[in-house]
């Protein structure tokens, strides 16, 4: 890549950033497509209002923001996506006239990422496993997308009922039914959609999994994991074991950067491209499947 007068910057704000995968989608995306654009995490330690403004008046063309600063972020910017506002975090900034405008790619390339499966969320009845950030945000892109129900299951209870009010709340109907996560038993007697937004499972404790009881994934027909740390988790392999499809989060990461780079540049990236860049971040991880 030859840097010139013209080359626009992105970039990730985060702490820490030294593990990013996204370098690679973005800096393959401008590879493959000729943009002159280029990607670089910057280390913010703490003063994130001083690195969101002086990104902007370094003429920066959009960046990510990651952990711990994806919520903090909604003070310094100038306008957020009505999804991103509802989740109250966002993970793409995108450069505007009169400043930042925030987006939750994260949460539409989960919804990308399960549309290229064949999955979908309209009319859905859904088991969501887990009631922390990500969770509550599988549960806005639920409701956003009309799913049926959303049976949130969560080992404390007073946190999936806290995310049920928010939700029903907004929806004015009865979407989010919170249980425990030994109440799975009560759940209406077919195959569902399962989300895991869960942190059970997650490396190094792989051989952890949210709900042990072969009984419960007698009701799955498809199992999303949002872990891909590994990439094939115990969850997942019990889905398969009770004849369910199951998936593992890295397309969810991989569309959460194809959106944001869609969002920066004002194009759509095809499919063909998107793949490739899939296979190169499978190979930068070692997954196979
Ligand atoms: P994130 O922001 O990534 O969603 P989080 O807010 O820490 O992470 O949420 C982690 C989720 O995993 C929570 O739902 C947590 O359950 P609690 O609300 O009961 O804490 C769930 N979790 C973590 N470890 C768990 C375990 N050993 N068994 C069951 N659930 C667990």
């Amino acid at each position: 890549m030859k840097i010139n007068g013209k080359t626009r910057v992105c970039g990730l704000i985060g702490k820490p950033v030294e593990h990013t995968m996204s370098p690679v989608i973005h800096n393959s995306l401008s590879e493959e497509l000729g943009m002159d654009l280029t990607y670089v995490p910057f280390l913010v330690e703490e003063d994130l209002k001083a690195a969101v403004c002086g990104a902007y008046a370094l003429n920066l063309l959009g960046l990510n923001i990651t952990v711990p600063y994806k919520e903090e972020v909604l003070n310094y910017i100038g306008e957020i996506d009505p999804l991103a506002k509802q989740i109250g975090a966002v993970n793409t900034l995108v450069r505007k006239k009169d400043g930042f405008k925030g987006y939750n790619t994260d949460i539409t390339g989960l919804y990308r990422a399960m549309q290229s499966e064949g999955i979908h969320l309209s009319g859905e009845s859904v088991i969501l496993l887990g009631a922390g950030g990500a969770a509550r945000s599988v549960a806005c892109l639920c409701s956003h997308y009309h799913a049926e129900k959303v049976y949130l299951l969560n080992r404390t209870i007073e946190k999936a009922e806290e995310i049920a009010k928010e939700i029903n709340g907004l929806t004015a109907r009865e979407l989010v039914i919170p249980m425990g996560l030994t109440e799975y038993e009560k759940l209406p007697e077919k195959k569902m959609l399962c989300i895991q937004a869960s942190s059970v499972g997650l490396a190094p404790h792989t051989e952890d999994v949210i709900i042990e009881d072969p009984a419960f994934y007698e009701r799955i027909h498809t199992g999303y994991d949002l872990i891909y740390r590994p990439a094939n988790t115990k969850f997942m392999r019990l889905v398969r074991e009770h004849g369910g499809q199951a998936y593992h989060g890295l397309k969810m990461l991989l569309y959460q950067g194809i959106e944001a780079y869609e969002l920066w540049n004002d194009i759509q990236v095809e499919d063909t491209l998107c793949n490739e860049i899939y296979e190169l971040m499978k190979g930068e991880m070692g997954i196979e499947e």
